[in-house]
Parts: C-alpha cells; structure tokens; sequence
C-alpha cells in the first residue's frame, strides 16, 4: 500500500498546509491544531517537529507513495509515566477510509515497542469519532474508560474514551 512515517522535512510546508486545512479534521484534535491551516501554521510546526528530541517525542509525517497525507505523533511520559507514551493522528480528508491511519498507528506502535522502553501507548478520542475508535480497535487497542463531557471543543461539551494497547 506504500504507507510509510518518516521525520517531517522543510519541504513538506505546502503538502502539510493543504491536507491539514480542513475543519472536519481540526474538530476531532486539541485545540493547538490550527483551523484554517496555513502555510504558516505548517511551517512553523515542522520547525518545532524536527527540534523535538527524540526521547521526548516522536513527531512523523505519514507518507502515501512517497506524498505527505497525514500526520502521526507519540508523545513519551516522564517522572512516574515514563514506561508510556501517547499517541495522536489525523489524515486528509481525500484520504480517508483507505486504511492509512490504520496501517500508520500499527507501524509507530512497532517500532516503540521495539526501539524505546516504553510499554504503555494510550490514545483518548472524542468519543463522536467513530473512525478513529475503529483505527485503535483494529490495532488491538483495548477500550480503558470513557470520560462524560471531559472535552470542551468548537463550544460544545464531549466526553471521550481512552484506549490503551501493550507491548
Ligand atoms: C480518524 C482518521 C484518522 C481515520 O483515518 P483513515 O485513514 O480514514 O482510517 P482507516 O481507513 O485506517 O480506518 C477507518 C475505519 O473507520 C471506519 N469508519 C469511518 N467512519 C466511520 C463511522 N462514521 N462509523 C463507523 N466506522 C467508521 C472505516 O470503515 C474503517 O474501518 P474498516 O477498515 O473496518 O472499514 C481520519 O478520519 C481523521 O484524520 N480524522 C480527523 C482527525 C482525527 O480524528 N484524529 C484522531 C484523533 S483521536
């Protein structure tokens, strides 16, 4: 399928900016995704991505035959969380339903698994999502507890699930 994660580049600003500028992705992440998204927005985070050391976070873009389609993070816990990371992603939309996140979050949570110590990746999703509940599902993500109205986005209370899986 030609699915890779790979570390952004300086040159990924106008793929980055054109997949992410939709609303029907930044309504289902934190607030700190811009909406709209410009090129700005794109450079500047790709600035920050490749600062990010690697022990504090992995910061990917997600690749569909070599074109940039999505993004992929796992953020590594301190202090007493150490041994757990969390994991976040989005698609563009003209991509959706192709099982791109599917095949992303199975890669990154391998390779965590594999080259870092950690034991624990966990992903809470707004719990009217369920596209992304059917991407951790699939990756034999385990449903942990679910949150009534934890999450205040575009004015409206949600509540979300947690879901973890285990090296
Ligand atoms: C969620 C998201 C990442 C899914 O990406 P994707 O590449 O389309 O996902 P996949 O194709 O790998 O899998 C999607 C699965 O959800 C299913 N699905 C999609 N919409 C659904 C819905 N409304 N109800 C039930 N299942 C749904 C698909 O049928 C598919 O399952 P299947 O393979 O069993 O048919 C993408 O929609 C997105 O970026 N959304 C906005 C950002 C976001 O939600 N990020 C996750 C935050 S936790």
């Amino acid at each position: 399928m030609g699915i890779s994660i790979r570390c952004w580049q300086e040159g990924d600003c106008r793929a980055l900016a054109r997949n992410a500028d939709d609303p029907r992705i930044a309504e289902r992440l934190r607030d700190t995704f811009p909406s709209p998204y410009t090129e700005e927005d794109a450079a500047f985070f790709i600035n920050l991505a490749r600062r990010t050391t690697d022990d504090s976070g992995w910061i990917y873009a997600i690749t569909k035959d070599n074109e940039v389609v999505g993004g992929i993070s796992l953020t590594f816990g301190s202090d007493v969380y150490a041994r757990s990371a969390e994991l976040g992603y989005w698609i563009g939309t003209g991509y959706w339903g192709h099982g791109i996140a599917t095949e992303a979050v199975q890669q990154i949570c391998e390779r965590a698994f594999r080259e870092t110590d950690v034991l624990r990746i966990e992903a809470e999703v707004f719990s009217d999502n369920p596209g992304s509940i059917r991407v951790l599902e699939k990756n034999h993500f385990i449903r942990e507890g679910y949150f009534c109205q934890r999450v205040y986005k575009c004015g409206r209370m949600l509540d979300s699930v947690l879901f973890a899986c285990f090296k």
